[in-house]
């Protein structure tokens, strides 16, 4: 399948795509290994909703990351791993060598007891055998969860028992930085409040001390000396899950976004491709973690399956110092760059002498995701990073979205600063205003939706159907919601603003706002708590806290350690607040819903124009949170 070459064809795709999209993805599909072609492209209905791709076709996704390239690639790198400690050894696995290892480790997932179909968890440092776990579990038919290995043991206990795990995967400990998380201490932790984990297969990483409960708790180094070493794919159903990943939502509890097989496969290797234009024999690297939907798509499957060469990175930008990254393009000639805007600033922040020794004259492309980007940092990551030489792809989408939807493809559409530009061929977006009618024309601003399916979009909410009808699909009829903001400027080309609903991007993470004012409510001395995003030079947006306390606190700072020490126990450190204003009440709606938009505002030190306050059951109370606004 040969990649989209320049606007032109971009635009002929697109149209094809809109007047005949059965045939269009299609074609897209073709050139995989099916054990068994498809009866029928597309069936779908948005109300219930229900959406089917390729139906009774036949497959295993990681024969097309695998088996498939074996012949022609069985050689060439597949993954490319850099460790956290710059002195330790890199480990490249070739395809031959990851095929072996996936097959390995399938047979010892079902030695014991995995089969097709079970939930398994995986809460694991960035190494090799995080991706050796997410793609034998495909191979068996298992449905993979990754946890991010930031999150809580409370984290990840609801995020097991939600799916009824049965086997957890985890390691030892995880280098990040100069710190090591415990992850099989917190792991035991969650596995207190998490009786269906029937085995827990551990990674040896850290050498660190941890507790093995015998009869549950295996080694892997152990585990794979035991079984054989072929291991037939499973053959599954186009519309089988994939995979589930947990992202944040209004309500506390967090929604495990279910993605299925076939369309998922197609969608990923089709965006890869084009957006970044990939090239044969070109070295890519994505700095997102698995734990995320960017690692899923665009580390793991995405690339595998366009027979890339992947760089797995497990440490962090700023270690040993500032100039990591660019160490890192400099001696694996990175060809593709692939991060996010809040990376972005934190090293510019650092200076330019962590950039200036090093060579990036491999850089062809560059990319961001995961929250909008301001002008200046897309300014400073062009010229300093890409020297004006390479295209930045600005890459809109969501975990639910399962692949990039709106983008400039690399060199081929033209881009625009903090503009995520056109979206994809087959992506019918649109911008509603709040009545749900269709803004039509150019120069617009509204919500954006999304009128038609695409193969990757998420096919539910793991046990719960009815929330995800009424989170995406009822808000606005016959559309998917995205819940972001938008507008299109008079070219037709889309910029992101932000979030409207509840949810909060830090750092390029998705936050949920009641999780976080959930897990500060435990706190003895507080009442109640809300929560609102503020703009930070560095992570996009900082978390700031209203907080109504039962007893005024005699030591503030105390009391705002002591809140965060919570959030960091039960949500995981990326959802501490920046600022915790204390109040003695909130602004509230005479039905109850805090008034979100009036607390924005003060956060951000905007407290001229608060706009219509007249809804508020007590207007008095904001003049004291602006009195007292940090
Ligand atoms: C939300 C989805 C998709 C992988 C990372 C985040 C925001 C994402 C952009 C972009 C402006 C963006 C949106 C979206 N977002 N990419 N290029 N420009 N905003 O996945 O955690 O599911 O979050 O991230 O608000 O809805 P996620």
């Amino acid at each position: 399948m040969e990649n989209i070459k320049d606007f032109n064809s971009y635009n002929k795709e697109y149209r094809k795509s809109i007047k005949s999209p059965e045939q269009f993805w299609q074609e897209k599909a073709s050139h995989f290994l099916w054990r068994k072609k498809w009866d029928n492209v597309l069936s779908w209905d948005f109300n219930k909703p229900e959406v089917k791709w390729f139906e009774g076709g036949q497959l295993n996704i990681t024969e097309n990351c695998l088996d498939r390239h074996l012949e022609k690639r069985g050689n060439q790198t597949a993954i490319k791993w850099i460790a956290n400690n710059p002195e330790e050894q890199n480990r490249c696995l070739s395809y031959s060598e990851l095929y072996d290892e996936v097959c390995r480790f399938s047979n010892v997932l079902k030695s014991n007891g995995a089969k097709k179909g079970d939930r398994i968890c995986l809460y694991m440092p960035m190494v090799p055998e995080l991706a050796i776990a997410v793609l034998a579990c495909a191979r068996i038919g298992a449905i993979h969860s990754v946890v991010f290995a930031g999150f809580s043991a409370q984290s990840l206990s609801d995020r097991i028992n939600d799916a009824n795990c049965t086997i957890l995967i985890t390691a030892d400990g995880a280098f990040r930085g100069d710190k090591i998380t415990p992850l099989k201490d917190i792991s035991d932790e969650a596995m207190d409040t998490s009786p269906t984990i029937q085995k827990c297969i551990v990674l040896k990483r850290t050498n660190s001390d941890i507790n093995i409960k015998s009869g549950r708790d295996v080694w892997w180094n152990e585990e794979i000396e035991k079984v054989h070493k072929n291991c037939t794919a499973e053959v599954m159903d186009s519309e089988d899950p994939l995979f589930i990943l947990y992202t944040s939502g209004s309500t506390g509890k967090p929604k495990g976004i279910v993605h299925s097989t076939a369309g998922y496969m197609i969608y990923t290797e089709f965006s890869f491709k084009n957006v970044f234009q990939y090239n044969e024999g070109d070295i890519y690297w994505c700095t997102a973690d698995i734990g995320w939907i960017t690692g899923h798509s665009y580390i793991v499957y995405g690339p595998l399956l366009a027979g890339a060469t992947t760089i797995m990175f497990e440490g962090v930008p700023t270690y040993p110092d500032a100039g990591r990254f660019w160490k890192i393009v400099e001696e694996n000639k990175v060809n593709i760059f692939y991060t996010a805007p809040t990376a972005i600033r934190s090293l510019e922040a650092n200076g330019m002498e962590f950039v200036t020794p090093y060579d990036l004259s491999s850089l062809k492309v560059l990319g961001t995701v995961g929250e909008p980007i301001n002008e200046d940092a897309w300014h400073w990551y062009d010229k300093e990073i890409g020297k004006g030489n390479c295209p930045i792809v600005d890459t809109w989408w969501q975990t639910e979205t399962g692949g990039i939807m709106i983008s400039n493809l690399s060199g081929v559409t033209p881009s625009k600063p903090s503009f995520a530009t056109f979206p994809l061929p087959g992506i019918q977006a649109c911008l509603v205003d709040e009545n749900g009618i269709e803004l039509e024309g150019n120069s617009v601003e509204g919500r954006l939706c999304v009128k038609f399916p695409w193969p990757s979009m998420a096919r539910t909410i793991y046990g719960d159907h009815n929330r995800f009808r009424e989170t995406y699909f009822s808000v606005f009829k016959n559309k998917y919601f995205t819940g972001d903001g938008c507008l299109r400027d008079e070219n037709g080309m889309y910029r992101i603003t932000g979030r409207v609903d509840d949810v909060l991007i830090v750092s390029g993470h998705n936050l949920g706002t009641a999780e976080i004012e959930s897990a500060m409510d435990e706190h003895k001395n507080v009442c109640e708590a809300a929560i609102v995003a503020f703009p930070h030079p560095i992570k996009g947006n900082g978390v700031y806290a209203y907080v109504i306390c039962h007893n005024s606190p005699d030591n503030k700072e105390e009391l705002r350690k002591e809140i965060n020490d919570l959030v960091s126990k039960i949500v995981g450190p990326i959802g501490k607040a920046d600022k915790i204003q204390f109040v003695s009440s909130l602004p509230k709606t005479r039905s109850g819903k805090i008034m979100r938009r009036i607390l924005r505002k003060i956060a951000s030190g905007d407290t001229e124009d608060l706009g219509d306050t007249s809804t508020l059951l007590d207007p008095f109370v904001i003049e004291e949170i602006k009195c007292g606004a940090l």
